[in-house]
């Protein structure tokens, strides 16, 4: 009896220093009290395979979560700065820059014409007013905006039917773009050429917000809730 388990442990233990790892949780049963000294040979080995899998996925785990959305993302930024809360105080609301036509559409970013009766010419000494006159008013070009939320081209959204017909506030989509005093960089999907703003921030794919992100079913949730139905492809497909 006693000259089996010292066989046992024999073979555990040239078992275990070839192939720590594998042999050594069935054999440490069997070593259970009766040799201390073997038995601490045999847990330090598993104790560095833990620790190198330990580091090995937090190494992998913190590219993955820092680096990867560095690398998938390029970043880019505005022509100039734009200060909203400024010009929110300066005009009243949000329709009078952005305002639908008469055929319901949506007119999106204003164009540069509609900055005229306040910046034909200088106002004020930033910077940023400075290239926007310079650039853009006195050349009579249109700011070439880069839009956060722009969808792919296979997308039909209309703005009428979510802020004329079902009254939304413009927060629900955007967030806070509205009071904001600068503009932020845009990022760019260097695979699909999206805005990250589609994608969100969040990589596990959560959200607080419902204007965190703005994927297919973010779009088909909010319908399902509002509407009690998901909406047929060719709502949101042209
Ligand atoms: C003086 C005109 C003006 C007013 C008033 C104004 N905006 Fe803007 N808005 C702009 C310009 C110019 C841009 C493009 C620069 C930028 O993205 O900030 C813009 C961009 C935006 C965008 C970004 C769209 C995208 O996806 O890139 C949102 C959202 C927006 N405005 C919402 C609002 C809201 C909400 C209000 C009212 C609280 C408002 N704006 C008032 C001029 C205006
Ligand atoms: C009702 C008048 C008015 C209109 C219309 C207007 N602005 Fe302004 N804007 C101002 C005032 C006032 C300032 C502050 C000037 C200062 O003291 O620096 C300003 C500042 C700015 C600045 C510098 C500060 C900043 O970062 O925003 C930029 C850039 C600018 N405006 C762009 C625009 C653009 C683009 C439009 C058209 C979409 C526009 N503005 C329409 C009144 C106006
Ligand atoms: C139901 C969500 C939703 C609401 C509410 C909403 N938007 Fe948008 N907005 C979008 C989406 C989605 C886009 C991108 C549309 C596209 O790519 O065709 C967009 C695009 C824009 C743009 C850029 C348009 C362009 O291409 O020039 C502006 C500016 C804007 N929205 C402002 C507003 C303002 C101001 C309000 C409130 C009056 C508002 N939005 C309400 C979802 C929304
Ligand atoms: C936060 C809620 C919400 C979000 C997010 C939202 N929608 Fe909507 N959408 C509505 C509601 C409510 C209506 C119903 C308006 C009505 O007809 O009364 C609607 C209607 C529509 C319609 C018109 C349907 C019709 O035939 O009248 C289209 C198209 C549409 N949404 C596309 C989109 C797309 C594309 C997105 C995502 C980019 C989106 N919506 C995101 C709430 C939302
Ligand atoms: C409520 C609006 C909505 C409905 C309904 C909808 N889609 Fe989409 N779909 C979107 C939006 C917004 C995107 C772009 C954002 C994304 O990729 O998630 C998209 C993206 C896609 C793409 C990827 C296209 C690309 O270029 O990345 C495919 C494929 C697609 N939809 C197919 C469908 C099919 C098939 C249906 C019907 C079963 C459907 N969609 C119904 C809103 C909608």
């Amino acid at each position: 009896m006693s000259n089996s388990i010292i066989n046992i442990l024999i073979d555990g233990v040239f078992m275990s220093e070839l192939d720590e790892k594998t042999e050594n949780g069935s054999v440490g049963a069997v070593e259970e009290g009766a040799s201390g000294e073997q038995k601490a040979g045999g847990d330090s080995g598993t104790g560095y395979g833990v620790l190198f899998f330990i580091g090995a996925f937090v190494v992998c785990f913190l590219s993955g979560w820092l680096l990867f959305p560095n690398l998938l993302y390029s970043k880019k930024e505005q022509p100039f700065n734009f200060n909203h809360a400024l010009h929110v105080e300066e005009m009243g609301g949000c329709d009078s820059c952005h305002s639908f036509r008469e055929d319901g559409s949506f007119d999106g970013i204003p164009k540069t014409a509609s900055c005229l009766e306040c910046h034909e010419e200088l106002l004020g000494e930033t910077e940023d007013e400075a290239i926007f006159v310079s650039e853009y008013v006195e050349k009579e070009k249109e700011v070439p905006w880069l839009i956060y939320s722009q969808q792919p081209d296979c997308v039909f959204f209309s703005h009428a039917a979510h802020v004329v017909k079902a009254g939304m506030d413009c927060r629900s989509c955007h967030g806070d773009i509205g009071e904001s005093t600068t503009t932020k960089t845009y990022e760019e999907n260097r695979i699909t050429g999206y805005s990250r703003d589609i994608w969100g921030k969040n990589i596990w794919g959560m959200k607080k917000n419902s204007w965190d992100r703005m994927k297919m079913d973010d779009c088909a949730e909010c319908h399902q809730e509002e509407t009690g139905s998901k909406g047929a492809c060719f709502q949101c497909h042209k």
